[in-house]
């Protein structure tokens, strides 16, 4: 309650607007990210539950605010496939967006998966009957017509193009609709993966009032004008919103914006009425997680190639001291105080090995496998052990930097550097 009170508090104090003509609240490139992993503060920022409150605090703010998205909400790397893209979908769906633009990204599963879920999808030049090729939005008195592009050449199946083509390469029908729409007083977005150049090259610009562009890593860009036309460039990750509130002349041509980047820390509140939907997805999480430990546990041939660090001690006293002394000894514990220990998308850095035969199954029939040890960075080494130093480490050679960089990657360890952490940990 107390960071509610807190987070009230700071977004009051920042919302300080003229009543402006448009407000826009955009953003693109979900990236397959339900929720933000938590494994550092810095990149600790969105998820879908903290943004459902804060789209119900700017929609209670401002009433008559467009809420758009261009897209990109799945992906193929996301952290549990298609369970995940599919609990992307059904949050999705209820933070009530106005118009979401379809990225190749959103066909991962076809666009019969997408199309399954309440959202209001828009494809201009997609030539199926899935999606809308425009979404009008009234209210407050204004008007906003979304639009979408495709772009062909980026197509994931290249076998598809030219006639066979599932989206179109002619603009013709996309300038008509957009000057149609303006003459009607209509504000015009359009979404496109498109770089900026590459839109202004092969798009009909003219009659677009706004452009939101192909999305920028984490961060957004700072909006630009073009001709008429307001170029936004959402962040990627969902890690962030992007606030615009647009100014029109009398003509409908924009006048000037106040632009603002709002960041989705944890000290945002969780949405109570995602609370179910997050419930339901990690109960599946576990549900799944589950069946593969049956699986692998009937497959389990008692051999391993790891032999937990207890076995390490007596021949390196002081390295085992200096381990279990690290935040790498606490690494399982940590993902049980965040109630994830069942995510196999988790567990794959917090244990040993496993995604190899041998290693972490769960914490009953491995628990010599939790957390971070000397196998993760050495290799597996119990015949290293049993052979008292005499055959070497699985990883026997491997560079430092390299052992880190299985697991400290970007997104989950952004301020990693090997000359400060190694220090923290050496032996
Ligand atoms: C019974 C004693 C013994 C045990 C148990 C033992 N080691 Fe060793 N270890 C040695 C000896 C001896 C050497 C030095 C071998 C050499 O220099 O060729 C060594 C060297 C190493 C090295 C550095 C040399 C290299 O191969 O790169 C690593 C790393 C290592 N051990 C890891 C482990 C790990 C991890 C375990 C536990 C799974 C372990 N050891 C258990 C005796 C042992
Ligand atoms: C690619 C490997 C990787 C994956 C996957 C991963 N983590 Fe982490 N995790 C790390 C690393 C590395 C750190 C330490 C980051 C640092 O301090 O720079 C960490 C740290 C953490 C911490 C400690 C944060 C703190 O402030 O003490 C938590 C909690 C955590 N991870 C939870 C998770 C959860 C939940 C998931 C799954 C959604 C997950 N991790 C997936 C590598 C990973
Ligand atoms: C996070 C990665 C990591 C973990 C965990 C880790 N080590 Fe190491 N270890 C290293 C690195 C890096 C080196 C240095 C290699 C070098 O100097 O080239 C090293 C060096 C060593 C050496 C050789 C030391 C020397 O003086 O040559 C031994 C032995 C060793 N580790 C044993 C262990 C044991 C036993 C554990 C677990 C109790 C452990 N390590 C845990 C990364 C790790
Ligand atoms: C198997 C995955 C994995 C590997 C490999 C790994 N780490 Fe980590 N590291 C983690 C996780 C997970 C955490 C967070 C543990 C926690 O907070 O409980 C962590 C935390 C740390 C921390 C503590 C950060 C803090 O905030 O104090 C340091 C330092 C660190 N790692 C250094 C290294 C170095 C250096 C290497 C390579 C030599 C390395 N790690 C290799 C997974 C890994």
């Amino acid at each position: 309650m107390r960071s509610i009170m807190l987070f009230l508090v700071l977004w009051m104090a920042s919302a300080a607007y003229a009543a402006d003509d448009v407000t826009l609240i955009y953003s693109g490139n979900l990236d397959g990210e339900l929720e933000p992993c938590g494994c550092s503060p810095e990149g600790d920022l969105g998820g879908l539950l903290r943004r459902a409150t804060l789209i119900d605090h700017l929609r209670a703010e401002a009433p008559n605010l467009f809420l758009i998205s261009s897209g990109g909400l799945m992906s193929g790397f996301a952290a549990n496939g298609r369970l995940t893209n599919e609990y992307i979908l059904k949050g999705f769906s209820m933070l009530d967006y106005d118009a979401v633009g379809v990225q190749w990204a959103d066909l991962t599963y076809g666009p019969e998966l997408a199309a399954l879920y309440p959202l209001p999808w828009v494809a201009s030049n997609w030539r199926g009957e899935q999606f809308a090729k425009q979404e009008s939005i009234l209210r407050g008195g204004q008007q906003l017509r979304f639009f979408t592009w495709l772009d062909a050449a980026a197509a994931p199946d290249k076998a598809m193009q030219g006639d066979h083509a599932q989206v179109s390469e002619d603009t013709a029908a996309l300038a008509a609709a957009l000057a149609r729409a303006r003459g009607e007083g209509a504000l015009t977005v359009l979404s496109t993966t498109l770089d900026l150049n590459t839109a202004q090259r092969r798009l009909p610009l003219n009659a677009v009032d706004v452009l939101l562009i192909r999305a920028k890593y984490e961060e957004y860009g700072e909006p630009q004008r073009h001709g008429r036309t307001l170029v936004l460039q959402p962040g990627s990750r969902g890690m962030r919103l992007g606030r615009v509130d647009i100014q029109r002349g009398s003509d409908g041509i924009i006048t000037g914006w106040h632009h603002e980047v709002i960041a989705m820390p944890a000290t945002i509140p969780d949405s109570a009425r995602l609370e179910a939907w997050y419930g339901e997805y990690n109960s599946k999480i576990k549900e799944a997680y589950e069946q593969s430990v049956v699986l692998r546990k009937a497959q389990e041939t008692g051999r391993t190639p790891f032999a937990g660090a207890m076995e390490c001690k007596t021949c390196h006293q002081a390295a085992y001291d200096k381990w279990s002394g690290s935040r790498h000894a606490q690494a399982f514990s940590v993902l049980e105080d965040v109630n994830k220990s069942f995510d196999p998308s988790c567990i794959q850095c917090h244990t040993v090995g496993f995604k190899e035969a041998g290693g972490f199954i769960d914490i009953n029939i491995t628990s010599h496998l939790m957390n971070v040890q000397c196998e993760n960075c050495h290799g597996a080494a119990r015949e290293h052990a049993a052979s008292a130093g005499a055959k070497p480490v699985a990883k026997r050679g491997l560079a430092g930097p390299q052992m880190c960089a299985q697991c400290h990657t970007q997104p989950h360890s952004p301020s990693f550097d090997f000359s400060k952490y190694w220090p923290r940990i050496a032996h």
